[in-house]
């Protein structure tokens, strides 16, 4: 095991903000974790499991043990009447696995192409998009508990996922009885390896506006996994600034969820308002939508902007030279979120971890 000492993180976080780990180790197997934990001065140090870091803000260098996960390979683990089911290590990059998957021949994470990011940091919240969700194609996880090193197996409900969440995304309440829903996992995992369960019956996920209007576009009303791929990747081209070109986390708040009867008073007020209606009864309204009528698309504080194109996005305006700081980002978002409070009434809020 190698102790990596003030490691630069700029090219490990997709908004290239500038900041160090003091201590960093890689991991490349539960082999490495086991060894971490049987060094009495790391052990004792509180954690922070990186992946591809699409969806944190650094707001200073970081003080915990940083565990950079780097556990790779990706294979068919088995299949069954019904399904595919494969196996990929947390460290392999997400794009390359939904390519990968498509390539050999099974289908179903198209809708997820492109997304930044690592294969362990996606059940984390629950990567969604397109009308796909993490959750819908998910079979199991395993992972290791920081604090005992025990390795451990959990299914989807185990995970408690829901709307860019996860039992990953919760502290753990003292006093509760056992069982991972009870017990939030945040900063005591590492997910080592996820398994995802493709069904042969493969149905396209079809419906959303986006792909529609490239259904009608091309003429192809019965298109495959490959096609809804290509038209996936081509959306998100336009949409979404590529983090390699403009520093990013992608959205940077949630979607607010409102009740009915709010939905219909904003909507007295805000005619225009983009919502939809959800299963349950309650009303989803674009975060985006929300941050453009208060005006701050295209605007910026410090080198923190709000992208031109998708106002639910912030990026580093500094490029690599003069990177954005954490405490731009936040200073910005706070920003927006106390005009959209003002006009709307509603609460964002973020999407990304801050550090
Ligand atoms: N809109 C505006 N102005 C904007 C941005 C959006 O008016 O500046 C409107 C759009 O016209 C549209 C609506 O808001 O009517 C929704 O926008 P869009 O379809 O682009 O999707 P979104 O709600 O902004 C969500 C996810 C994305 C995901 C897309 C596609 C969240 C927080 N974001 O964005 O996920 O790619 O749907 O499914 O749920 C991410 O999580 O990082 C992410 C990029």
């Amino acid at each position: 095991m190698l102790v990596e000492k003030n490691v630069p993180l700029q090219s490990s976080n997709t908004f290239g903000i500038m900041a160090k780990a003091l201590t960093l180790v890689r991991v490349g197997s539960e082999a490495d974790i086991a060894a971490v934990l049987q060094d009495a001065s790391l052990a004792a140090q509180p954690k922070f499991v990186l992946g591809g870091g699409s969806n944190i803000v650094l707001t200073g260098d970081v003080k915990a043990l940083v565990l950079k996960v780097e556990i790779m390979g990706k294979r068919l683990l088995r299949e069954t009447d019904k399904a595919w089911i494969i196996e990929a290590g947390a460290g392999e990059n997400w794009h390359e696995l939904v390519s990968w998957t498509l390539q050999m021949g099974y289908p179903g994470l198209e809708n997820l192409a492109l997304i930044p990011g690592t294969v362990g940091a996606s059940p984390v919240q629950n990567i969604g998009a397109y009308g796909v969700e993490l959750q819908d194609r998910f079979e199991s996880l395993d992972a290791v508990d920081l604090t005992t090193g025990q390795p451990f197996t959990l299914n989807a409900a185990q995970c408690a996922f829901g709307y860019r969440d996860s039992v990953f995304k919760h502290a753990s309440q003292a006093g509760e009885a056992a069982g991972a829903q009870a017990l939030g996992l945040a900063h005591r995992t590492l997910i080592t390896r996820v398994r995802f369960s493709l069904p042969k019956q493969w149905k396209p996920v079809l419906g959303y506006a986006d792909i529609e209007k490239k259904m009608l576009q091309s003429n192809v009303d019965k298109p495959s996994a490959l096609q809804i791929y290509e038209w996936i990747c081509e959306v998100r081209k336009v949409k979404l600034p590529d983090p390699q070109v403009v520093g990013n986390a992608g959205s940077f708040f949630k979607n607010p969820t409102v009740s009915p009867e709010q939905c219909a008073d904003i909507i007295q007020r805000e005619p225009k308002i983009v919502h939809y209606h959800l299963a349950d009864g309650s009303v989803k309204l674009a975060a985006g939508w929300l941050i453009d009528a208060c005006g701050w698309k295209g605007k910026s504080i410090g080198n923190a902007g709000v992208y031109e194109k998708q106002a639910l996005v912030l990026v580093n305006r500094g490029g690599t030279s003069n990177p954005v700081t954490g405490g731009e980002v936040m200073t910005l978002a706070k920003a927006i979120q106390t005009s959209v409070y003002e006009r709307f009434g509603i609460r964002l809020e973020p999407e990304p971890v801050v550090v």
